[in-house]
């Protein structure tokens, strides 16, 4: 029989699925007892990839085994409840049992005709996501890899259905000799838009920057004149305060003049699905556009973006692919909403984790992480340490003192293992950021840390 061909026969496949789920058993029940980054001894191990592409076969179950010996270790414990790096959720039950199911169904989404199932579960979900943030019904949308994925769809969009106010088609033509565009950015924007800027051709240097205020807020009464040809970039969320531009007011100016308004919401707009924090997303429905990300708050597995767009044609129109051998239906077709055509179906993980949860547990889950933040804020306020953040949702930037510092207190609470904590220069100062953004940190989690932190915090400081 030859291994790693078909002939290696149904047992094969068996045999190496059941071993990966056995070991996927053992790592998911030991990840609360590991510590959160990988020891130096696992991180030395992964030299051990480090081979010539083999002449021979292996067994899949073998390929398994070293994958999950060497590389299990090595991994950051981000699935855990002590993780609180970047803005990283964990993995849903519901996600995680149901990426298992979809990697055995190894779909292709981009058309009905590849996956019908698929493409129906993509349109159901859509919706939910719509409602989730109160926008309208018929907005259209694609599942996409991640925030930054989904700025670079909206932003094409917007572009192109800026440009055809003036009769330019853009899909067409390009932009070699297009009317120029007007991008207006806040002075915290995230580098994610910058980048989607960038590659969708409007530039990140060609922005007019609006002035921000001490919790990164866009300043509404700072903003240029707008006109029809205007692109105007606001946040819900800022990665360092967790803090949302005054959205209704910038709404209101853009389009009284006619601009075009887009939302990087990668985490915060998951706030609308909490009746205690909505009130913070409060004027976001009326953008055009709206990124977002499953994989950061609502806990979805990794990788899975969100773009929404208020006009079901513009996303289209820039996204649409055709050709001879493809006959798109009446129905809507997944690669008509997204840079992609050939995608997996990371869809249904995102339909799994928000069936699972249902309005009920999503609004727990943003309610708890919230809750969970403010402790870690109250309880560094109460050892003596600075919290540089209104913490509104689930964001806490702290310094320890001087840079050195907070930088010291931060290198060793990563080594300590306990918890993992990132860091960032908020407004000058050096801090250490806490983001609670998995639905696996507990109280005691949170305890935990905190003790560890202060702990760690008290001996750097003497
Ligand atoms: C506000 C904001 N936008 C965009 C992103 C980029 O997200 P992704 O890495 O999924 O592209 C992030 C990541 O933290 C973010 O906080």
């Amino acid at each position: 029989m030859s291994v790693g061909s078909r002939a290696e026969g149904t047992d094969g496949i068996v045999e190496a699925v059941q071993a990966a789920e056995e070991r996927a058993r053992i790592y998911l029940e030991a990840i609360g007892q590991r510590q959160v980054y990988p020891t130096s001894g696992a991180l030395a191990a992964v030299t051990q990839f480090r081979e010539p592409f083999p002449n021979s076969p292996s067994r899949a179950v073998d390929v398994i085994r070293m994958l999950d010996e060497i590389g299990s270790p090595a991994t950051v414990a981000t699935t855990g409840g002590r993780y609180f790096g970047f803005v990283i959720g964990g993995t849903l039950p519901g996600s995680l049992a149901a990426s298992r199911l979809v990697a055995t169904w190894d779909q292709n989404c981009a058309f009905r005709v590849m996956s019908p199932v698929v493409a129906e579960i993509e349109e159901v979900v859509v919706r939910w996501v719509c409602e989730i943030f109160g926008l309208p019904l018929d907005c259209e949308g694609g599942i996409v890899t991640c925030a930054t994925a989904a700025n670079f769809t909206a932003l094409t969009a917007a572009r192109n259905a800026l440009l055809a106010r003036s009769a330019w088609k853009a899909a067409d033509d390009g932009l070699f000799g297009a009317p120029p565009i007007d991008v207006i950015v806040g002075e915290e924007v995230h580098a994610s838009v910058l980048k989607a800027l960038s590659i969708a051709g409007l530039g990140q240097k060609r922005v007019t920057i609006v002035p921000a205020d001490s919790q990164g807020r866009m300043r509404a009464d700072k903003l240029p004149k707008l006109k029809k040809n205007s692109l105007v970039c606001i946040q819900a969320g800022n990665v360092n305060t967790g803090s949302f531009d005054p959205a209704a007011e910038i709404c209101r100016w853009a389009h009284d003049n006619e601009a075009w308004v887009h939302v990087d919401g990668a985490f915060g707009l998951w706030a609308a699905a909490s009746p205690k924090y909505r009130r913070l997303v409060s004027g976001f429905e009326q953008a055009d556009s709206w990124a977002t990300d499953a994989h950061k708050w609502p806990n979805v597995n990794y990788d899975c973006g969100i773009v929404l767009v208020r006009d079901p044609q513009a996303l289209r129109q820039a996204m649409t692919i055709s050709a001879e051998y493809l006959k798109p239906g009446l129905l809507r077709e997944p690669a008509n909403q997204t840079p992609e055509a050939s995608r997996r179906a990371r869809t249904v993980e995102l339909w799994a984790g928000l069936k699972s949860l249902g309005k009920q547990g999503l609004a727990e889950l943003i309610e708890r992480t919230c809750a969970h933040a403010q402790r870690f804020a109250s309880g560094l306020r109460e050892a003596g340490y600075e919290v540089l953040n209104d913490v509104i949702i689930n964001q806490v930037l702290v310094s320890f003192g001087a840079s050195e510092i907070t930088n010291e207190v931060m290198r060793r609470v990563q080594e300590d293992g306990t918890c993992w904590c990132g860091g960032t220069v908020w407004q000058g100062k050096t801090a250490m950021r806490i983001s609670v953004s998995s639905w696996a940190t507990t109280g005691a989690d949170v305890k935990e840390s905190l003790a560890a932190i202060i702990r760690i915090a008290r001996q750097v400081r003497g």
